[in-house]
């Protein structure tokens, strides 16, 4: 494990009590991290050289959640080292460094694997299945907010940090990448950092997206709401339980109507609450990790699903530097 910062403890959580794997060495630069890890996790070996992991042959995987800044060359390093990679969000800073781990993986034959930690969540298993079991009809638009008041970085801006879990979540739903990205953002507290970012992603088919990201906000929501041809669904990851809420809510269009007030039928129907169970995403993931690694699978979110998720960011980011102006993902 390197990376045992705010994030990274959560990983050391989780495979410590994994089945299955054993937790050898967490590596931070900073000491009072380690001793942290030294003092809940006795038998864990800690360092502050990366090196030390890299060449203990007993070690096979390693999981990155250091500074986005550095996730390219370490998952590079691991691979080369031949360990098999789970690397935190966001993979790399942009396309080409994406593309090339996705390449150094495939070549080496390790698994490479991205934190795309909604897609572990049991709420956007319960919209992926309801998406594609044709169950809301067409997948029409969605849209996502993602704020706080604070955590606001210094080496990420609001769409780097927070953006991948919105953008993954949108292309795993439509089974799509989109075509053209807008995005429009400020950055009021720190000179070229954006603190709060209206992106729209607009996918083949006239099919949109639109995510607003912010840490500069006073309500903290994690919400997704998708709207289908015949129904529409709420995720609604602030509520402690009943977080998917499914509305058979639409309005058909009934082409034989007579009367033009006829044609468009509005439908109230009632709001149903799946159950979701209340499995850790983050266990999820892991656990998911730990079975790629063991069955040489392609974890759902490979290098290959992080690199779409990376070009779509860069296409934002370049939208963003363009003051709204639209992008091509591709190209
Ligand atoms: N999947 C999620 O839901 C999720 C949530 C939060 C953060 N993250 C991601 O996890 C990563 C870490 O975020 P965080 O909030 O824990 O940040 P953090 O700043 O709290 O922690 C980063 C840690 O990495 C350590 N570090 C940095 N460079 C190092 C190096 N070269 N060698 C050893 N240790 C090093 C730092 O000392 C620090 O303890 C980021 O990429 C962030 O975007 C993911």
């Amino acid at each position: 494990m390197i990376g045992a910062g705010e994030w990274g403890k959560n990983h050391v959580r989780t495979f410590a009590r994994l089945r299955g794997a054993t937790l050898a060495t967490v590596c931070d630069l900073d000491p009072d991290k380690l001793a942290a890890v030294r003092t809940e996790y006795p038998g864990v070996t800690t360092t502050s050289r990366y090196a030390d992991i890299l060449q203990d042959a007993s070690v096979e995987a390693v999981i990155i959640a250091s500074f986005a800044s550095q996730h390219f060359e370490q998952a590079c390093l691991a691979l080369e080292a031949k360990k098999h990679v789970l690397v935190e969000k966001p993979m790399t800073l942009g396309p080409e460094e994406a593309d090339e781990l996705v390449r150094l993986a495939d070549r080496a034959g390790y698994c490479l694997m991205v934190g795309h930690l909604l897609l572990y969540h049991p709420a956007v298993a319960k919209m992926k299945a309801l998406v594609d079991g044709r169950e809301i009809g067409d997948l029409f638009y969605l849209y996502s907010q993602r704020l706080n008041l604070g955590r606001v970085r210094k080496d990420e801006n609001a769409l780097w940090s927070f953006g991948p879990h919105d953008v993954a979540v949108a292309v795993h739903l439509f089974g799509d990448e989109p075509e053209t990205v807008t995005a429009k953002g400020e950055a009021f507290l720190q000179k070229g950092i954006v603190d709060v970012v209206f992106v729209t992603l607009h996918f083949p088919e006239r099919k949109l997206a639109h995510i607003h990201l912010s840490w500069l906000d006073p309500h903290k929501t994690r919400r997704t709401t998708i709207v289908g041809s015949k129904k529409m669904v709420v995720f609604d990851d602030m509520e402690p339980t009943d977080k998917v809420r499914i509305y058979d809510k639409g309005v058909d269009i009934k082409p034989q109507a007579v009367a033009y007030e006829d044609y468009l039928h509005v439908r109230f129907g009632d709001v149903l609450i799946p159950h979701i169970g209340s499995s850790e995403p983050l266990r999820v993931e892991c656990q998911h990790f730990l079975d790629c690694v063991r069955t040489g699978n392609r974890p759902m979110s490979d290098g290959r699903q992080g690199l779409q998720v990376i070009r779509v960011l860069a296409a934002a980011q370049r939208s963003l530097d363009l003051d709204g102006a639209p992008v091509p993902v591709k190209g």
